[in-house]
């Protein structure tokens, strides 16, 4: 079989270090023939991200802090001397407050609400309409969820509600773009220990309680979240867009 992505350009934001879900989705994005982009956020990882970007063949890595609407707003000038046409763009950034994950939901502040939604949620919007004048060809968004959204899990709070507001984004965003051909998805990813999954109180007792109940009794990986990632961003999944996908072990099906 052909590479599911050969003759694709992807720009993919959110990788921090090798454990990142989407250094995972860089790696498999890569093996199918894709051509990628990296950002990071901030001067503090450019240096690792280089050479990260090296390793994995990335053709260009520059910085997106997508709270900087100058970043934004440079997406698309940055990008288009060398690269004219973006297929796919991979959404995988997450931030809130740690005292927001550990003390009790009620007590969120309007600050710490605003924080976590405008940099989980509202910025997927912000990063599609600054890369749409790229996606000339038709295109695909992929972002990233948890069962929060959609369930109440301990210690996850503000964080939940937050990609409540990234899975409607991306219905919406699904409804807006798809008279242009561009689908719009989400993956809810099971557990998987990061760097942002260490900002959330009590992590590994998250993973032993899916590992106990999930129908496959294990937790999910990077690898199989890249791999759903590689369906959705190839013509396999031409007829998939406003939809979450579950890549979790099919833990979210269970009951008691
Ligand atoms: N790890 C899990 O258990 C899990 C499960 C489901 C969904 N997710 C989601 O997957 C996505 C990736 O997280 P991860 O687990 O790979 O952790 P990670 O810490 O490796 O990635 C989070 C990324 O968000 C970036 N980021 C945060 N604020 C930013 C900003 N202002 N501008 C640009 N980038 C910013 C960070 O630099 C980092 O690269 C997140 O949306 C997360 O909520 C993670």
């Amino acid at each position: 079989m052909s590479a599911l992505l050969q003759g694709k350009t992807a720009l993919i934001l959110g990788i921090a270090n090798k454990w990142s879900i989407a250094y995972a989705i860089a790696q498999a994005f890569r093996r199918e023939g894709a051509t990628v982009l990296l950002t990071y956020q901030g001067e503090r990882l450019q240096r690792s991200l280089e050479e990260i970007g090296g390793n994995l063949g990335a053709a260009k890595v520059f910085q997106c802090d997508v709270s900087k609407d100058d970043d934004l707003a440079n997406l698309s000038a940055t990008l288009a001397p060398e690269f004219p046409k973006i297929d796919i763009v991979v959404h995988s950034i997450a931030f809130a407050n740690s005292e927001d994950l550990a003390r009790p939901f009620l007590q969120t502040s309007r600050d710490g609400f605003r924080l976590a939604t405008e940099v989980s949620a509202w910025s997927l919007v912000g990063v599609a309409n600054a890369v749409r004048p790229l996606m000339t060809d038709g295109g695909v968004i992929i972002t990233l969820s948890y069962l929060g959204a959609q369930r109440v899990i301990e210690n996850y709070n503000v964080m939940g509600v937050a990609k409540a507001a990234l899975e409607a984004s991306v219905r919406y965003l699904a409804g807006e773009l798809g008279a242009d051909n561009i689908r719009v998805n989400a993956i809810s990813a099971g557990p998987i220990k990061t760097a942002a999954a260490r900002g959330i109180k009590d992590f590994s007792k998250i993973l032993e309680a899916i590992a106990a109940k999930a129908p496959l009794r294990r937790n999910c990986t990077p690898a199989e979240v890249a791999d759903t990632a590689v369906f959705l961003a190839s013509d396999l999944g031409r007829g998939v867009t406003g939809n979450t996908i579950f890549v979790d072990s099919g833990y979210q099906i269970m009951g008691l």
